[in-house]
């Protein structure tokens, strides 16, 4: 199995040192567009493999596509990530342009791949991806539910003082500040967050997964890149097992959740065809509501795209 990473920054790079760690790929491709960043960080992590005890082979390409020919799976991390006082959304002016073209290039040598984005504003960068490349929906999606989720389960966790092991969590909506976490479905090892944890303790864990993101931003200048790379290499995993795995993926919508045209967050069964179901729950009337404040902010930035007039 081949898995390309576009842009070695840092999301894209721990992207591929995860995935290289993980040791069940044939080779994975690391490509920037500045000379010789990906070809110098793909060599050093591939002097890590003698240690680590990992075949998978890392090449690092300056902006050559053609060694990213025929990827089973292309993670597109390429974009401007955000500097502090930045919203996502800040960022489309310049993130659309460089997905749409990333995304032109990977299609041209790779038909047949998966593709999954990394880059923000997330759920109209991945409606961008889709626009562009003209594939199946089921084959075109985003990460972000499961970073959203991952930051959700460890202020639990620390909060708890348990294993961040035991903390099962579902999150929908966009990735920004309507996501919408889901006490409801939040259990510590099958037991109901609700019944471990007092209301407003729940509710201020919330909020902060809400502005998580933000929260390293502002501590870095920068946004996040561990959470975020572990997070596309496990969908990764899980489409190149066919592990069949429950995950919060931004996926298209075409009627679920009475939803159309629009790409969210939602829960999915994820394996080797990318999108094997998208999964409905029931949610009870403030869930809608959050769901659908989700839905509207989204669309506001669908409409910025719309006007930029690449697509
Ligand atoms: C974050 C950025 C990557 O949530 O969107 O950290």
């Amino acid at each position: 199995m081949k898995v390309s990473v576009i842009g070695a920054g840092n999301v894209g790079a721990t992207v591929a040192d995860v995935l290289a760690q993980g040791d069940f790929l044939k080779e994975v491709v690391l490509l920037d567009i500045k000379e010789n960043y990906a070809d110098g960080k793909a060599l050093d992590m591939w002097q890590t493999a003698p240690v680590r005890m990992s075949d998978t082979i890392l090449t690092g390409v300056t902006n050559d596509y053609s060694a990213t020919a025929n990827s089973e799976i292309v993670v597109i991390t390429s974009g401007l990530p955000r500097k502090p006082g930045m919203s996502r959304d800040d960022l489309i002016g310049t993130n659309a342009k460089i997905v749409k073209s990333v995304t032109e290039n990977v299609v041209k040598h790779s038909p047949d791949a998966i593709i999954i984005i990394v880059a923000n504003p997330l759920d109209v960068m991945s409606y961008t991806a889709f626009l562009t490349a003209k594939i199946s929906k089921n084959k075109v999606f985003g990460m972000a539910g499961i970073l959203d989720t991952a930051r959700y389960r460890a202020f639990i966790a620390t909060e708890l003082n348990v294993s961040p092991k035991d903390i099962q969590a579902l999150l929908m909506g966009g990735h920004g500040d309507t996501m919408v976490p889901l006490p409801r479905y939040t259990t510590v090892a099958g037991i109901p967050l609700t019944q471990l944890m007092a209301k407003d303790k729940i509710d201020a864990i919330v909020d902060r997964t809400k502005k998580g993101g933000g929260e390293i931003v502002k501590l870095l200048g920068t946004s996040a890149w561990y959470a975020p790379g572990a997070a596309a290499a496990q969908m990764v995993e899980a489409i190149v097992k066919d592990q069949r795995r429950i995950f919060p993926v931004c996926a298209y919508l075409d009627g679920e959740y009475g939803l159309k045209n629009v790409f969210l967050g939602v829960p999915v069964i994820l394996g080797k065809n990318g999108i094997e179901k998208i999964i409905e729950i029931e949610l009870n009337e403030e869930e809608r509501a959050d769901m659908d404040s989700s839905n509207k902010a989204v669309r506001e930035v669908m409409v910025v795209l719309d006007d930029m007039k690449i697509l």
